[in-house]
Order: C-alpha cells, then sequence, then structure tokens
C-alpha cells in the first residue's frame, strides 16, 4: 500500500483515499483562510473517523476562533483525537501536545512545541500557520520571524504552497519591523497566487506603517475581486482598506463599506458566526477611530453592540475583550462593562501561562482606559494606559490594531493639555514603525504640526521595531 502524505510529502495517518484527498483540501484551505477549510475537514472525518489529523485541525481552527463559546466543541474533539491517534505519527503527536496548551491559555508552550517540530520539518506549512498565529496573540514579532526564516532555507517553487510559505513569511517579517523584505515576499506570493489573502494583508499593513496610504487604497482595491473564497480574512482586508480611506477623510464610503463589506449581516459569513472577534474588532476599531476623527457614528455601535454583550466572560483574548469594551461603553451598556471588567479580574485569578499574563499585564488596564475614555475620565485614561503602553503587544494582534489604543491616549493628553505627553506617545509611534506622522490626520492635528516631524526626528529614537522586542534582543545579547 502506497503511504499516504500531505502536499509536501509528510505521512498521513490514514489508508482512506477519500479521507485523505478531504483532509489535504482541507489543511490547505485553513492555511491560505479560505471559507471551505471546515467543510473539507469535516468530510475527511466522514470517510475514515479514526483519522486524527482533519479533528485536529478542526479543533485548531476552533481555537484560533478565540471564543469560549466553542470550548466544549474543542474539549469533544480532543477527546476524540486522544481516542484515535497514530502515536507513531510525531506530527500528530505534537500538533495535539500543542493544541493541550494553547487551549488553556499557554500559547508561548504551544509556540515552543511547533517550533521544535519546524526544526525537524521546516517544510511544514500547516505547523507554520499555526506557532504564526500563536505568537501573533502573544504579541512575540521577531520570535514568529525567527522561526520562519530558519526554515526559508528549505523552501522553494519546487515545495508545494510555496507562495502561502511566502506570505507568511512575509507577515513575520512585517510585524517584525523588517517591511522591505515583507514586501518583496508578499509580491512575490502574489505573483505566484493573485488571490494570496496573507500576501495582500501583508502589503497592506507595510503600506499603513510606511503611511503608504493612496498606495494602499489602489493596492487593496485592485485585488478585492480575488477574494471571493476567503473566510472572515477579506473582512479584515475591507478594514484594512478602511484605514486608507480614513486618512483620506472618504469617510462616507467607510460607513458604506462597513455594512457592505466589513460586516454584512446579511452575508453568509456573517449569518453563520455573528460573533466572529476578527468581524467585531473590525467594526468596534474603525468605528472608534472615526469617532476620534469627529465622525458622528451614534447609529452604528449598536450594529454590535448585542454580540459584544454575549463576550462579557469570554477571556481568549486580551485584544478581543478591549474591543468588546469599545462597544459596551459606546452604547452604554455600563453594567455589562462593569461586569467585563470584574470578569477579567477574576480570571487573572485563575487563568492560567501568557494569556492570564496578557490581561495582568495590560489587558485589564486596557479596558478600564477605553472604559476612562468614553466616560471622559481622561487623566483616568492617562493613569491606566500610559504606565501599560510598552506591555501592549502582549494583547496580541498587529502594530496596525494596537495603534488605537495609542489614538485613545493622545486624544486624552490633548484634551488634558499635555503637550509633553503628547509628544512622549509620538516618539513611542515611530519607534513601534509608523513613518509619516505628518500625514497621518489624528497624529498630524494632535501635535499641532508645525514641529511634529523635527521633534520626532531629534527624538532620535529607532524605527521600525517594537520596545519591547528590541529590548528582548538587547537582553539575549547581554546573555551571550
Ligand atoms: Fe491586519
Amino acid at each position: 500500500m502506497i503511504q499516504a502524505t500531505d502536499y509536501r510529502g509528510h505521512r498521513l495517518s490514514s489508508a482512506n483515499q477519500t479521507a485523505v484527498d478531504a483532509c489535504n483540501a482541507g489543511v490547505e484551505s485553513y492555511i491560505q483562510s479560505r471559507v471551505d477549510a471546515m467543510a473539507n475537514l469535516d468530510s475527511a472525518i466522514e470517510a475514515d473517523n479514526s483519522f486524527a489529523l482533519p479533528k485536529l485541525v478542526k479543533a485548531w481552527m476552533l481555537h484560533a476562533s478565540r471564543n469560549t463559546a466553542v470550548a466544549n466543541t474543542i474539549q469533544s474533539l480532543v477527546d476524540d483525537v486522544e481516542a484515535c491517534i497514530d502515536v507513531s505519527n510525531n506530527r500528530d503527536r505534537d500538533y495535539l501536545a500543542a493544541l493541550q496548551y494553547a487551549r488553556c491559555g499557554r500559547g508561548i508552550e504551544a509556540a515552543t512545541v511547533l517550533e521544535a517540530l519546524l526544526d525537524r520539518y521546516p517544510t511544514d506549512l500547516l505547523g507554520h500557520r499555526l506557532v504564526q498565529y500563536e505568537l501573533f496573540w502573544n504579541g512575540r514579532a521577531s520570535w514568529m520571524r525567527e522561526i520562519i526564516e530558519r526554515a526559508a532555507p528549505r523552501w522553494s517553487d519546487n515545495v508545494a504552497g510555496y507562495s502561502a510559505f511566502l506570505a507568511a513569511r512575509a507577515f513575520s517579517n512585517e510585524e517584525a519591523g523588517c517591511y522591505a523584505e515583507a514586501e518583496r515576499y508578499a509580491l512575490q506570493a502574489i505573483e505566484i497566487d493573485d488571490a494570496s489573502i496573507w500576501g495582500a494583508h501583508t502589503i497592506a499593513h507595510v503600506h499603513l506603517m510606511q503611511g503608504r496610504f493612496d498606495e494602499g487604497a489602489t493596492w487593496l482595491e485592485n485585488l478585492s475581486g480575488n477574494w471571493a473564497a476567503a473566510n472572515q480574512m477579506r473582512h479584515h482586508l475591507w478594514w484594512h482598506l478602511c484605514l486608507f480611506l480614513l486618512e483620506r477623510g472618504e469617510n462616507h464610503r467607510i460607513l458604506e463599506l462597513l455594512t457592505t463589506e466589513i460586516r454584512n449581516p446579511d452575508s453568509p459569513l456573517v449569518k453563520a458566526a455573528p460573533d466572529a472577534t476578527i468581524d467585531l474588532q473590525n467594526v468596534a476599531s474603525i468605528l472608534l477611530r472615526l469617532e476620534l476623527r469627529g465622525v458622528d457614528v451614534v447609529n452604528q455601535w449598536p450594529i454590535i453592540a448585542e454580540a459584544c454583550a454575549g463576550r462579557v466572560h469570554n477571556h481568549t483574548n486580551a485584544l478581543g475583550n478591549a474591543h468588546d469594551m469599545m462597544v459596551l461603553a459606546a452604547t452604554g451598556q455600563m453594567d455589562q462593562a462593569e461586569s467585563l471588567m470584574q470578569s477579567m479580574r477574576e480570571y487573572a485569578e485563575i487563568g492560567d501561562g501568557s494569556l492570564r499574563t496578557s490581561y495582568l499585564a495590560a489587558g485589564i488596564a486596557t479596558c478600564a482606559a477605553v472604559l476612562a475614555h468614553r466616560r471622559r475620565d481622561y487623566t483616568g485614561v492617562i493613569e491606566t494606559l500610559s504606565p501599560v503602553r510598552h506591555d501592549l503587544p502582549l494583547l496580541g494582534g498587529s502594530h496596525a490594531q494596537r495603534d488605537i489604543f495609542y489614538q485613545i491616549l493622545i486624544d486624552a493628553a490633548q484634551r488634558l493639555g499635555r503637550a509633553e505627553l503628547v509628544l512622549i506617545y509620538l516618539r513611542d509611534i515611530r519607534r513601534i514603525g509608523f513613518d509619516r506622522l505628518a500625514e497621518r490626520g489624528l497624529y498630524r492635528d494632535a501635535a499641532g504640526a508645525t514641529n511634529l516631524e523635527r521633534n520626532i526626528a531629534n527624538a532620535a529614537e529607532p524605527s521600525g521595531r517594537d520596545h519591547i522586542e528590541a529590548n528582548r534582543e538587547e537582553i539575549s545579547r547581554d546573555d551571550q
């Protein structure tokens, strides 16, 4: 009998060809954020119920949704996997071990297991996708880049999935501040596959960080016809487009896209998952950005009010809770907002691993600041958010997503007339990797403009590297 493998030659533990074909299709779809991933994995399970991998990938997919509502489903999938896993397949064993860590909040331990797996199997594209997600949601951009760069010499266009690998490599480089490399790899990914959603996404991030707003808008508009097969990532790309439109003052277009592309309540994707974390984050984030630019969005906030009210005890991702708080506070659901604060404090007592740390180090304070900002307690915003601002990467997410918290800080500092704080925060923003601050509306206005670039330049801070990552590198150099 011929040994079944994935598209890159790694052994699969099923002799059922229908199951193997469906599993391979499901894994590739998951890696490339396509909407048919789950259906393919379900077909694989139906064809061979003793095949552990499709159940494992399905459990990882549900874990990646960062929603406690699916915790029981993940648990029953894990029970199933433990009953049928082929213990001689060490890739499956490692996927399971990493998942066991990740689902209880120990994402760093999960990443460590996956890192070792990738050292043995550098072309394991599924492993690359999983470790990237875990490190992304734990704010470890340099580590994310290190792992994929270590594997890169083993990849070429002769390896199946090269475009997806390049796109993942590009995104890791972008978050680590290596914009030229990120753009080059992402363009290569798109050249091979113009539907590469992670390739398009990475370029959008590079354009945003470098302040190339017109170029970014054109880039995404031109590629947007290629995303029909994508999952919620396509909503996120429309959110990215809106960030460019915001800098161009095209607010009406943003409000139109809000309910047609970012989160269309009538779309099958939104109907199937009305509380998808990424969708709620996109909507909350763009509404608050609009509001901070003086746009009246009071009628738009309620569209996700109910969905966020249902997540008060969902502590799978601190960045998600901070966005939930934006919505609860903006829609006047103050009891739920206080419940969210209390529930996070309780989670911080009983939680585990890096997820617990993220709430303790930054999540609770960030949510308190979001609530204080809505209550116009600008001193409270500064007192809670400013001390933890260097730890914001621990919330997870991207520099682009976390920028909203600096926008809140700057707004509060400006309203308090604290010009020195405005400049301090602008230096931070520059150091994180945002260029051309004078062309970013909110920051330009806050700085009172004329001497902004000169002041920032005089600060002489390194640009393009996150503070925490830079410190980490310094520490490891000292250790050698
Ligand atoms: Fe993004």
